[in-house]
This record gives structure tokens, sequence and C-alpha cells, in this order.
């Protein structure tokens, strides 16, 4: 059979609200043109995000349904432990509420003002975290990621020699650690190949730098390598992953993508006095070590998720809905990011609406004209989310203008699928008529979560 069908039936329905075009247009303007300040319920595809917002199974649910809330020490603790080290293989574990905080445990305990930390891409609340401490997030991908149309394999990798330049400039003693994120999702969800992570920890390895993982998309990340590196060819996800957090000294994971859950996360290390560290804090942030900010109900989902993350046949469908979307839009020339990424589409804004200047967010444009045409919520991943000001209120462009679409985990189907790509074609063939937008109010730190804009002309 040729069809890759979904491997799961559907158990539980939830209402699609479909809007007018006149009702959208409405509660775009009462929304600042900013998609984030949106009801959701006014979204009848909201691809915003693929973080928390995946369907579980009936396994997660049995599984929650045995949840044990003691505050220390409880059963579902030890089921999330024991998944977590199975797959990371790493000791000192703890659970946190989602990815940021367990970055921010990490940032906190390490970091000093004038540190720097190299990243093939920090997501944005890495980046935050990071920047909070008074150090520098330093980004380094290769060189291929910032061709959108290149079709290389593995466009996550993080630039050697650039890593090498880093530590030559800046010295060890200012790199507490160097992170890889797995995918790259700040550029375009892309993969790192199994090689690139060994080069990486190599080059760390001869300064004594630790190596954190940020590993949201391990699974995924992990189908790819299957995928496209000989040496793996047919090998199991799981061995796959092992391998690589084999390389890592830690990891901050955020179980809203690979662990199939609606909140969670962790943070793992390997060293013992940084556990002391992240112990403590834990306590005063999060919660007891054995719960950190969640509830055991959701310690026994993510438990039961992490391992369905790393199923083939998952993995193999979740793929196929991207590359459906992805060569469909192809076909009909809309430009993206290629190949396409693990868990989304990344429609290239600059090269979709050249006319529109980078610091009038082409990429907005796009979003607000999705919602309009087809009440298709997306993302702008480019200046909006991406750009800088620097000590001067000079405003920079990100290096590239992105338009994420992001598919929540076992939620939509063919059909869903087939709208969005009417609606994508809709706007890319009135796309001279997407003008630019200016921000007028914006907060310090991560301004497109709540920043109100208004089109220009
Ligand atoms: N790292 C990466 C690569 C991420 O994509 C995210 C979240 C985080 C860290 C933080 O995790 O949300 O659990 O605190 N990404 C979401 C997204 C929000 O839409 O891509 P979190």
């Amino acid at each position: 059979m040729k069809t890759i069908i979904e491997p799961f039936r559907i158990k539980m329905t939830e209402p699609l609200k479909v809007t007018t075009r006149e009702e959208r247009v409405a509660k775009l303007i009462e929304a600042h043109h900013n998609v984030f300040l949106l009801d959701a319920e006014d979204c009848a595809l909201d691809l915003l995000t693929d973080s928390g917002t995946g369907a579980m199974s009936a396994q997660q649910w049995a599984a929650m349904m045995i949840g044990d809330e003691s505050y220390a020490g409880s059963r579902s603790w030890k089921r999330f432990e024991a998944a977590v080290r199975d797959i990371t293989g790493i000791d000192h574990i703890f659970p946190t509420h989602q990815g940021r905080a367990a970055e921010g445990i990490l940032a906190e305990c390490v970091l000093k003002p004038g540190d720097v930390v190299p990243n093939n891409s920090h997501f944005d609340t890495t980046r935050a975290n990071v920047e909070y401490r008074g150090a520098v997030a330093l980004n380094l991908p290769c060189a291929e990621a910032f061709d959108t149309a290149a079709e290389a394999p593995f466009k996550g990798n993080m630039d050697l020699e650039g890593l090498k330049r880093c530590i030559a400039e800046h010295g060890v003693e200012k790199i507490p650690f160097a992170m890889i994120t797995v995918t790259n999702n700040a550029g375009g969800g892309q993969p790192v190949s199994m090689a690139n992570v060994r080069g990486v920890k190599e080059i760390l390895k001869r300064h004594g730098i630790p190596l954190i993982i940020d590993a949201c998309r391990f699974a995924e990340n992990a189908y790819f390598i299957r995928e496209r590196e000989p040496e793996f060819e047919g090998r199991d996800l799981l061995e796959i992953a092992q391998e690589m957090f084999s390389y890592a000294d830690g990891a901050t994971m955020s179980c809203k993508k690979d662990g199939l859950a609606n909140i969670g996360g962790f943070l793992v290390c390997r060293d013992g006095e940084w556990a002391e560290h992240f112990r403590n804090l834990l306590i005063l942030r999060e919660g007891f070590p054995t719960y950190g900010g969640l509830a055991g109900r959701d310690l026994e989902a993510i438990a039961v998720g992490l391992k369905e993350a790393l199923d083939y046949d998952y993995q193999v469908y979740r793929h196929a809905t991207v590359e459906y979307m992805a060569s469909r839009l192809l076909e009909i020339g809309v430009p993206m990011v290629q190949p396409a990424g693990g868990h989304a589409i990344f429609l290239d804004a600059k090269k979709m609406v050249p006319h529109v200047p980078l610091l009038q967010y082409p990429g907005v444009g796009i979003v607000n004209a999705l919602y309009v045409e087809g009440g298709i919520r997306a993302v702008e991943l480019g200046t909006v989310a991406f750009g800088y000001i620097d000590e001067t209120g000079q405003e920079h462009p990100a290096p590239l203008e992105l338009v994420r679409m992001a598919f929540p985990r076992r939620v939509y189907t063919q059909s869903h699928f087939d709208y969005m790509i009417e609606a994508i074609v809709a706007v890319w063939r009135q796309r001279d008529r997407i003008g630019g937008h200016r921000i007028t109010y914006q907060a310090k730190q991560l301004r497109h979560f709540t920043c109100h804009m208004e089109p220009i002309g």
C-alpha cells in the first residue's frame, strides 16, 4: 500500500468553529494584528505551535488515571525517571513545568554576566534566559542554514569552525557550556546529524566545555538521522536517541513537544555539583525534586509519551503529513524552507513578499493574511521574534523571515491539511496585495508574544 495512514483512530472529538471572513477581519483588529492575542476558538486550524497542543493516546490517558500525587517519591516520579534515564542515560534528573523552566534553572545556576553560550540556534526562551543572566547567546548555524532553498540533509548542524573560533576568541573560562538544539526550531525545524553532534562534542571535550542538548524534538531528530545518515539506516530510534545523549553532559527538554504531553519538561546533568545547585533552585522555583512543578498524572503522561514519540510508525506518519503539505506547496512554487522541517512548514516570507521592507515585518503580513483567508493561525519567526534593537535604539532584522505553520501532534487529518493548502495558495496568489506593519506597543523581552501592530497604508 502506498498511502501512509494515521497510525491511530479517533476516539474523542473537539468541535472547530468556522468563522466568516468579516468576523476574522474584526477579530484581527481587536487583537491588534497580533495573532497571539486572538482567542483560540476564533482560529479554525491552530498552527501557532506544536507545543503542548498534541492529542494524547489512550495509553497516556490510562496512565494518568493511576497518577500518584504523593508529594515525595511517588510511583509516577519513578516511572518518569526511568523513562528519562533509559533515553538519556543521564543520572541526575529534574522534572520542570516546561522547557523554559529547565533553561532558567540551568542559566541561573551556571551563567554569570559576560559569559558566552554558543548554540546552533537559540530558541527565543533559551536566548532570553541566557541574556537575563547578562550572558551572550551566540548562534552558530552551519552555512546552509541561511539558504532556505538549499536541499541539504542536516541544515540544523552547528558550524564547527565557528565553534572553534568562538572558543579561541572568548576563551574557555567565558563558556560554561555550549548547546545544540535538536531539531533546530529557530532555523526551520532542521535536523542535526549524529556526525555533527560528535564533532561538536569532540571540540568541546578538548577544552573541557560541557555540552547541553536542547532536546525538545529529540525523537524527530532521531528519525531524520535514521532516514538520512547512512550509518543509522534501519536502526531503532531509541538507540539513536541514546547515542545522541551519550555525547551530552546535560539536556533541557520541553515535554510539550516530543514528550507528547500537554505540559512538562526536564533538566538532566551528569555533574554532581551542578545537580546540587539545580536541586536547590528547583525546590525554590518549581517544587520538590520528585515532582518539580508537575502533577503525578503529568509525569505518567510524559513517561508514556516519550516512548511513543520514538515509535517508528508514528514518526513515519508525522513526517508524511509535513511532506504532504510541503510537496503540494512546492508544486505551486510557494517559497519555503527546503527540505521541510520535522514539526512544521516554514514559509519564506522574504521571498513571498519581497516588496515588503524587512523592518515592516513581511512575515506578519503573511500570518495575518492566512488568518483572514482561512481562520488559520500561523506564527511569524522573523524580525518581530528574532530581530534585535541595539544600544542606540536601531532595529536590526533577523537573518531569516519565516512564517511557521507548526503541526500539533496527532491532531489534524488529511482534509484539514488540504484546507490549509487551499488557504496558503489563495494567499500566495494575492501576495502583491500584502503590505507591511508597524509596531505600536512592545515589551522589552519576547516582544512577539504581546506586541500591538497596525498595517501600514
Ligand atoms: N527550546 C526549543 C527548541 C523550543 O522550541 C521551545 C519551545 C523551548 C525550548 C521552550 O520550551 O515552551 O516548554 O518552555 N517552543 C515552543 C514553540 C513554544 O512554539 O516552538 P517550553
